[in-house]
């Protein structure tokens, strides 16, 4: 997608294959890369969320996993280094999928094969993330093309977190859908959960500002209400792991989204590609690891002050107790579809779309 005209990708490898990376930590205020040299730098980027999204942080370790090869192409430190970037964080699948594929293809190669053949595998998972996206969009497009074909008026889409382009390589997951619908013509306005605590709703909103797209931001609190009046159409999520059930795990809020949307009959999607779904987990309830971060996300805020300049403000003295899970799963009685790259389903039949991960009766 575009920042101010020109085409990015949410990471690219330079001519000296150092890593480039969005360093989201400081966004929207401003547009700043930085550059992985090493395996220990992705690590380091995704811990601390300058690299975040599920589709991007798998992306960031099969890059680290290159780095690491590029520095030590021996099965120790392939072993290893998939299992420190898999440390980094544990609630997206697509992290734990990426070093699982960048293993099985390197583990069997001779050693000086392998840092040469990482770059390669690291870029088509890149490449598909890409693919996958746009497929995804143009299925999410037709839910909100059949909304507008009904109600002949802007369809009004509630999001949560960012789902949007810098969460993926490019495109998005539930933005992709909203991209492309708009894109067509389709009226659309987009209600933006602010999403504290790392508050990504901010993202979301530069991205559709970027875009063109109508939104509005609104405080994490405000969905229900909005709901309750009838000024919701649809609410369409992102996704960091769905069990093979249809349970969806998502930003801490998700859950009582779908509540809401529930109780007040509005229909409930995630828009996930297939390297979110975690077919080993069936009860994503008790299943899914949730990360708990730092007590400092909850007790403090970063914004601009008068002056234009970035800073942080705490809001809760450093003796509160602060607990910061930053995660939830919705069940799947609560989610209406799942839109895949190969078609939307409900959350029972997601199988169907994938025979090859049907489990033996
Ligand atoms: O903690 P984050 O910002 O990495 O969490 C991201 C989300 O929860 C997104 O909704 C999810 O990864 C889907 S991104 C296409």
């Amino acid at each position: 997608m575009k920042v101010n005209g020109v085409h990015h990708r949410s990471l690219w490898v330079r001519p000296d294959q150092g890593v480039e990376i969005i360093d989201q930590r400081v966004l929207p205020y401003t547009f700043a890369t930085r550059v992985l040299r090493s395996e220990s730098d992705v690590a380091e980027a995704i811990r601390t969320m300058a690299v975040r999204g599920a589709p991007l942080i798998g992306v960031a370790g099969a890059y680290g996993v290159a780095l690491a090869m590029r520095a030590d192409s021996g099965d120790d430190n392939l072993a290893q280094a998939c299992s420190r970037l898999d440390a980094s964080r544990p609630t997206a699948v697509n992290l734990r999928w990426a070093l699982d594929r960048m293993r099985a293809v390197l583990a069997p190669l001779p050693v000086a094969q392998r840092a040469d053949a990482a770059w390669r595998e690291a870029q088509r998972i890149a490449d598909e993330d890409v693919a996958l996206n746009r497929a995804i969009g143009q299925h999410g497009a037709t839910l909100i093309a059949g909304i507008h074909a009904r109600t002949r008026r802007a369809v009004r889409v509630l999001t949560h977190c960012n789902a949007g382009w810098i969460a993926t390589i490019d495109f998005g997951t539930a933005l992709s859908a909203i991209y492309q619908a708009h894109d067509a013509g389709i009226p659309v306005h987009v209600w933006v959960d602010e999403t504290r605590p790392r508050s990504q709703g901010l993202l979301t909103a530069w991205e559709l500002a970027a875009h063109g797209v109508p939104h509005s931001l609104i405080v994490d609190n405000a969905g229900g209400h909005l709901m309750q009046r009838g000024e919701v159409d649809l609410v369409l999520v992102g996704a960091d792991r769905v069990s093979a059930r249809g349970d969806v795990a998502n930003k801490i809020g998700t859950y009582l989204k779908a509540l809401a949307a529930h109780d007040n009959g509005v229909p409930f999607y995630a828009a996930v590609p297939s390297p979110t779904i975690d077919w080993r987990i069936e009860d994503g309830l008790a299943d899914v690891p949730i990360e708990e971060r730092a007590a400092s996300e909850v007790r403090e805020v970063a914004g601009l002050d008068a002056a234009g300049q970035r800073v942080t403000v705490r809001i809760a003295d450093e003796s509160t107790p602060v607990s910061n899970p930053a995660f939830d799963v919705t069940p799947a009685r609560l989610v209406t579809g799942i839109v895949t790259e190969r078609g939307i389903a409900p959350p029972g039949e997601l199988a169907a779309l994938f025979p090859e991960h049907r489990r033996a009766a």
